[in-house]
């Protein structure tokens, strides 16, 4: 699918930020520096052309990504972390199946891993994960002291045990050349360091694709959700014949429909029942966050698609209350997919609705003028066909993204009992 004018890549960094963010935001700013202090020592070293440097920074960016799903988030912000392999593992596990920086995701499992243990390891990325390690522990350090001095003598002292020789001293050069520790507070913009020279041979899809799995760190339902509206609203658009230019706005449409549901709190997302009004003020935000979060990113017609979702043909939707000459039948198609996707699924408060309750539903909203007739009627007319198809391409999706909670488990017994009587891998 050709999705070129969905996102430019120069715009990637700014919406991975934003996205993170509304996890939390001192975890990315962590995120960004150690990614600043690696580029420095990638551009240092000259080793690898821009856009292997680039999936690398990508890689160092994201190298805690694992804590805002483990809850070690508020230990990691703090810093005091003993036991690393949780956020380490999920990490490596999220990286490795849902990023398009798969290839480095075994420098995210070491970040932690001193030079001395890394040898027990077959591990590819050595180099990375070395070169993240350290330049964590001198953010860390950095965010204590101001005293360089110290750091670079902490860093000489752990040479050859915690970090390997050659990694100290190309940051101890790279520092040298680039000043990174006194420019460090300065970076926080993504975007200058994610730079795009055109270079990259990674689509916009491979990192708008990893946003959406994100939303797991605050609720699994949103993303089996979201990968059901993607094939059902792609579904019936073929079967309405829609032009072929209009597939992949719809597609990454309904792919970003709820990422702003990463912003709100998971007490809200996962209540096992109706929710309050007060909740449910709450909730619909949701659509807006979406908006803060792609802030003119992404094109028009797919913002679009996925920002009114909630709106209904009479006007009686959210947020703008817009009506049917207003909506696009794009749009239309999405909003109709949204419902059925929350009705034959499973949620906290809902178990899964029959073919015959869903299709009542779709049908008493259309008669009172709220959805598109004909959408519904493509819907009714090819209930079984739809799902089977839908279920046959999320059933792959969602094989891989329960594989990840299952072998969590297991590599979480296997590192731990690895590494029982090794020496903490941080100071
Ligand atoms: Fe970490
Ligand atoms: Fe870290
Ligand atoms: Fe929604």
């Amino acid at each position: 699918m050709n999705n070129k004018s969905i996102v430019s890549s120069s715009s990637i960094g700014g919406l991975i930020q934003r996205t993170l963010n509304r996890v939390d935001k001192r975890l990315v700013n962590h995120g960004i520096r150690v990614a600043y202090l690696v580029s420095g020592m990638l551009k240092e070293q000259g080793k690898y052309p821009i856009s292997q440097q680039r999936e690398q920074i990508l890689t160092a960016i994201l190298h805690d990504i694992g804590a805002y799903k483990t809850e070690e988030i508020d230990r990691m912000v703090q810093f005091e972390c003993e036991d690393v392999w949780e956020h380490s593992i999920y990490g490596y596990l999220f990286l490795r199946n849902l990023s398009p920086v798969s290839v480095y995701a075994d420098a995210v499992l070491h970040h932690h891993t001193s030079s001395v243990s890394l040898n027990r390891f077959d591990i590819e990325h050595r180099e990375l994960a070395q070169m993240i390690h350290l330049a964590d522990r001198a953010d860390t350090f950095l965010q204590n002291s101001t005293n360089r001095k110290a750091l670079f003598s902490f860093m000489q002292n752990a040479a050859g045990t915690v970090f390997d020789e050659e990694i100290v001293e190309l940051f101890l050069q790279a520092d040298q050349n680039f000043h990174l520790v006194s420019t460090l507070k300065d970076h926080h913009d993504l975007n200058v360091l994610l730079y795009d020279d055109g270079t990259s041979d990674k689509s916009g899809d491979e990192y708008l694709r990893m946003l959406i799995y994100a939303i797991d760190f605050r609720s699994q339902h949103t993303v089996t959700h979201t990968i059901t509206t993607m094939y059902i609203s792609n579904a019936v658009a073929r079967l309405m014949e829609l032009p072929s230019e209009s597939l992949p706005h719809i597609y990454y449409g309904a792919m970003l429909h709820d990422l702003g549901k990463i912003g709100i709190p998971v007490e809200i997302l996962e209540f096992p029942g109706k929710l309050s009004p007060q909740a449910m003020t709450i909730m619909r935000t949701h659509v807006d966050i979406t908006e803060e979060i792609l802030n003119g990113d992404v094109d028009t017609v797919t913002a679009n698609i996925a920002l009114r979702h909630h709106e209904k043909l009479d006007g009686s939707g959210y947020p703008r209350g817009l009506t049917e000459s207003e909506l696009t039948l794009e749009e239309q198609i999405v909003g109709v997919a949204d419902i059925v996707s929350a009705l034959v699924g499973t949620r906290s408060y809902k178990s899964s609705f029959s073919k015959e309750r869903t299709l009542s539903i779709l049908k008493e909203q259309s008669a009172a003028g709220k959805l598109n007739a004909k959408v519904v009627d493509v819907i009714v007319g090819h209930f079984d066909e739809i799902m089977g198809e839908v279920r046959s391409q999320c059933e792959p999706i969602l094989k891989i993204y329960q594989g990840i909670q299952e072998e969590y488990k297991i590599l979480l017994a296997k590192y731990k009992s690895q590494t029982n009587n090794e020496p903490a891998a941080i100071s």
